[in-house]
């Protein structure tokens, strides 16, 4: 929707930044993340080795990534303030993202001296030990202690449970984590960039992007997408349920994206790496059904916003993939949030490095010569 002087409420199509993480083509199906096609990277890499690529520009030697791996794992615990404040918002039923926002204000509490690169990984480390904390807690369940000699992906897993996950949903999270760790200039990184570009610091860049990923039109989605598939059932149902939910004006959780006017590449890598999860490891019938889902849903899109190119996003495979990882629906977005908190500060690094603060501009369009009318008289 943009207006005959060239604003867009959306900013579509407004270049704002330079970036040397990710390339998105809209009109391709294409993602680049740090040099690499995203079926490349997703599929190959550990997480480490991902959050090494973003923040250094090439890949670990050996060496390196061990020292990274040793260096997140010791900066896991969460301090008590954090824990107390976790324990406070379950009594009070918080939102699993909203408790997030909340605590990770507190990401830098006992590191206030650290240098920059100290902060973010103090935080990459802390982000996921504060989500599978909250959902112990919310559980009614304590929270368990980080494992230092596990990885990045299989230490979240490991504290969701307090047991050792297998391998098959190990790689199926590390496929997750890196398929969404950076993705151009999405409103949550737009978000940090904003922050940081202030001269700010990078938690409060981190605890902005939180707040915008929240929402159902960026990270929000994958719930809602899921909980659809399982309203549905049974794919003879399909076709009714979503046909019905459009026909009441509602959005299908999972479809459309500003950018991708053909299928996302990352419902493409998600949907293979559910699949072979859910082959080794899971319900291969709930898969079947969500693949008629799909299909049957885009097929109806077609039909309703003719022109429209509304396709698969990355959400809808997500949800799927998380669910097969025995997590529950309130923590996918945080669990998302895990991922791309890489991407979050890599772009403050980049932001920082080039130093301009982003304030664009608006056009006044309320009224111009009032007269003032004292309170007694209005
Ligand atoms: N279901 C039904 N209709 C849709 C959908 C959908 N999923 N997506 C877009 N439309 C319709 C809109 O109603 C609009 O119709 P209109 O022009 O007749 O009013 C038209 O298609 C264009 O939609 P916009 O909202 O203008 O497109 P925009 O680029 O702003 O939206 C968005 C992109 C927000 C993702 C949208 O497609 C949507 O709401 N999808 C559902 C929510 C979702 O899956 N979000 C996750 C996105 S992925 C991510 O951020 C990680």
């Amino acid at each position: 929707m943009s207006t005959n002087n060239g604003y867009d409420p959306g900013l579509a199509g407004v270049l704002a930044a330079e970036t040397y993480l990710s390339h998105v083509d809209g009109l391709k199906g294409e993602l680049i993340i740090g040099g690499f096609p995203l079926a490349e990277l997703a599929a190959n890499a550990t997480f480490e080795e991902t959050v090494y690529l973003l923040w250094n520009g090439r890949l670990p030697t050996q060496n390196e990534l061990n020292e990274l791996k040793e260096e997140l794992a010791g900066l896991r615990p969460l301090p008590d303030a954090t824990i107390k404040l976790l324990r406070e918002a379950a009594n009070d039923h918080t939102t699993p993202m909203d408790a997030l926002r909340m605590a990770s204000a507190t990401l830098d509490l006992g590191s206030s001296d650290a240098n920059h690169l100290k902060t973010a990984k103090t935080i990459v480390a802390r982000i996921a030990t504060i989500v599978a904390s909250y959902h112990r807690l919310r559980q009614g369940e304590e929270p368990v202690a980080p494992e230092p000699t596990l990885s990045h992906a299989a230490n979240f897993l490991y504290m969701l449970t307090g047991a050792t996950p297998s391998d098959a949903r190990v790689r199926g999270l590390e496929t997750y984590l890196n398929t969404v760790v950076d993705h151009g200039l999405n409103a949550s990184t737009f978000a940090a960039r904003v922050i940081i570009a202030t001269q700010s610091d990078l938690v409060s860049a981190i605890t902005g992007a939180i707040g915008a990923l929240k929402g159902p039109l960026h990270g929000g989605a994958p719930g809602p997408a899921l909980d659809t598939v399982f309203e549905i059932g049974t794919a003879e149902r399909a076709e009714e349920v979503l046909q019905a939910k459009l026909d009441a004006g509602e959005r299908l959780m999972g479809f459309g994206h500003r950018v991708y006017k053909v299928r996302d590449p990352r419902a493409e890598v998600l949907s293979a790496a559910a699949e072979k999860m859910f082959k080794a490891d899971g319900d291969m019938a709930l898969y079947e059904l969500a693949k008629t889902v799909e299909e049957t849903a885009v097929r109806l899109l077609a039909i309703h916003k003719p022109g429209r190119n509304l396709q698969t996003n990355v959400e809808f495979y997500t949800a799927l993939l998380l669910h097969g990882l025995g997590l529950e629906t309130d923590i996918f977005t945080p669990t998302f949030a895990i991922g791309r908190t890489t991407g979050w500060l890599a772009h403050c690094f980049e932001q920082m490095k080039y130093g301009r603060l982003i304030r664009p501009q608006s056009r006044y369009i309320g009224e111009m010569d009032r007269e003032w009318v004292p309170v007694a008289k209005r």
